[in-house]
């Protein structure tokens, strides 16, 4: 197999398309907006685009529910665009990736409709069917305990056909049956269609989904959400699958491949990421990062854990170095934007440098949410009525019952996912110039003050400081490939690491409070003879070998 290196080098910019640009005037993001803006993806630095799906489909989950692996949706554009995109991005020298969500497809899907046609239709089997079991009295219950991630249980019956099937998500999302050949082949065709139309590579959707416990046994103590996962997440049939993936497609081509994997350590990203003739991805998407001011689901708020972030980090860096590849990320279309979480809104500027500089100067592949790079933030809509996304209600329902309308209400506000969905900002005319008419969601009101226009004008913005960023990174033998390592991880205000490479050291000091701190480097790194490479403060005083943080304050020295 050819071992693609390009990877590590790049970083990548995410387009979640419903909401980055709209070129026809309908309200809604689509490829003619994508082509506008390509020479503004391009000046960012980046060298990939990663597009949240494109494909047709009914929206039960904007785009993860697939109704047509091969097309576009007409909201978006037609595949003739689609081709006019890529070719524009590839002469600007970016790469494209397709997002493949294949442990699900949507209820629409022509598969999932002659599935459930008969017991003896031929694609019956490409999904989960199974027979109820009776329960007390007679009574139906669903095929085990499993509950979905989205909707409640996790099995939807069928009359017709006195069935269930499973749906991990939403009810319109019903499970691909990975286990049956022909779903396999399936798959690779679908892979073989885009990469034969010149696309560079998928991110790959909760793949660590995609093998089932045989059986599907019932799973204690029993979770109102995801019950059950033992006996879907990181089973070992997943390895099985991606290495035929491998093996009999992606190999033949110069392609990257990303998967996505809640609930996976290191210790399992391993399994699928180590350099060499086993590897089957070439990066895995942690969530052990997102989750230090949450428990378990972003909904279950805790304070947020410097330590626990910290601790998250290092043990990706740590155990993947010299072995596989991290990726890394603090923003994306499933999670509520990071300023108004790990940094703060009175300090937007200063804490959105200093997240970007946090996790971009780590060793990996960087990427840029839609918007992160303006630091836009939380929108906080205040009614249920106004969230669109099928998780944000499921979890509304479930903690109204559990803590009262007021509190769920709070918490989603504060940990929705919708809080990054709403229409990137790009300059103060109406609509946040994302669209001529009104938008098919919510815009952030802040928009008149957070902005690209505003930003490009401005040689001190963050979006300015990202791009600078980036652009060190990339000619940074020492950011790319140096090793790494913490410093100070009991400390509870700063996280502190250095990297180093062929006697060249550079330390990153990130100070997340709104209050000052002391800091104090190790006696062996002499700040004041260091070069000051990044900083979001104009003035730097120190006292003895270190200084007193001001809020948000982030100091990258080369040493
Ligand atoms: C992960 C995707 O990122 C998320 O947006 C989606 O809802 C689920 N997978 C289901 O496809």
């Amino acid at each position: 197999m050819a071992y693609t290196q390009w990877y590590k080098e790049m970083a990548v910019y995410q387009i979640w398309p419903r909401s980055f640009c709209d070129g026809n005037g309908d309200g809604i993001g689509d490829l003619w907006g994508v082509l506008e803006k390509l020479d503004y993806i391009k000046s960012l630095n980046v060298d990939a685009i990663w597009f949240s799906p494109l494909y047709p489909s009914p929206n039960a989950d904007y785009g993860y529910d697939i109704a047509d692996y091969k097309s576009i949706h007409p909201d978006f554009g037609d595949l003739e665009l689609f081709r006019r995109v890529l070719e524009e991005a590839h002469k600007r020298g970016l790469k494209v990736f397709m997002d493949l969500v294949v442990n699900h497809s949507s209820d629409e899907h022509p598969w999932f409709r002659e599935s459930r046609s008969a017991k003896d239709s031929p694609y019956h089997d490409y999904y989960y069917w199974r027979p109820g079991r009776k329960g007390p009295l007679g009574k139906r219950l669903p095929p085990n305990n499993w509950t979905s991630l989205f909707e409640g249980g996790a099995w939807e019956y069928d009359s017709n056909l006195d069935e269930y099937y499973l749906h991990l998500f939403a009810k319109k999302q019903p499970d691909l049956n990975m286990s049956n050949p022909k779903v396999r082949a399936e798959v690779k065709d679908i892979l073989r269609f885009w990469l034969d139309l010149g696309v560079d590579g998928f991110r790959e959707d909760v793949i660590t989904f995609t093998g089932k416990a045989p059986g599907l046994p019932n799973s204690y103590p029993k979770l109102p959400i995801a019950n059950g996962m033992k006996y879907f997440s990181n089973r070992p049939e997943v390895y099985d699958y991606l290495r035929e993936f491998r093996d009999e497609v992606l190999s033949g081509y110069d392609c990257f491949t990303v998967g996505e994997s809640p609930l996976t350590t290191a210790d399992i990203a391993l399994r699928y990421v180590t350099e060499g003739e086993n590897k089957v991805l070439d990066e895995m998407i942690s969530f052990s990062h997102m989750e230090a001011d949450c428990f378990m689901t972003d909904m279950i708020r805790r304070p947020f854990d410097l330590k626990k972030m910290k601790r998250a980090f290092s043990e990706w860096q740590y155990k993947l170095a010299g072995r596989g590849w991290n990726a890394l990320y603090i923003e994306n279309h499933d999670h509520a934007r990071i300023i108004s979480r790990y940094g703060s809104e009175e300090y937007p500027a200063e804490s959105g440098k200093m997240l970007a500089a946090m996790y971009i100067l780590q060793r990996g592949t960087p990427f840029i949410y839609q918007g992160q790079e303006i630091g836009m933030t939380n929108i906080r809509l205040p009614e249920i009525g106004m969230y669109k996304d099928v998780a944000s209600h499921n979890n509304y329902r479930i903690f109204s019952k559990l803590l009262g309308k007021k509190k769920a209400m709070e918490l989603l506000q504060y940990s929705s996912r919708e809080n990054a969905r709403t229409p990137v900002q790009w300059d103060s005319s109406a609509n946040a110039g994302f669209s001529s008419t009104r938008p098919w969601f919510s815009v952030n009101p802040n928009y008149t003050a957070v902005n690209v226009a505003a930003q490009e004008a401005d040689p001190g913005s963050l979006l300015n400081f990202y791009r600078s960023l980036l652009s060190y990174r990339k000619s940074s033998p020492l950011v790319l490939y140096g090793e790494y390592r913490e410093l100070y991880p009991e400390d509870n205000s700063f996280y502190t690491y250095e990297r180093s490479y062929q006697g060249k050291r550079l330390l990153v000091i990130c100070h997340f409070s709104s209050v000052p701190h002391g800091f104090m480097a190790p006696a062996d790194m002499e700040l004041i003879k260091g070069r000051l490479l990044f900083s979001n403060y104009k003035t730097h005083s120190f006292n003895g070998n270190g200084f007193i943080a001001r809020p948000w304050e982030l100091r990258v020295y080369e040493l």
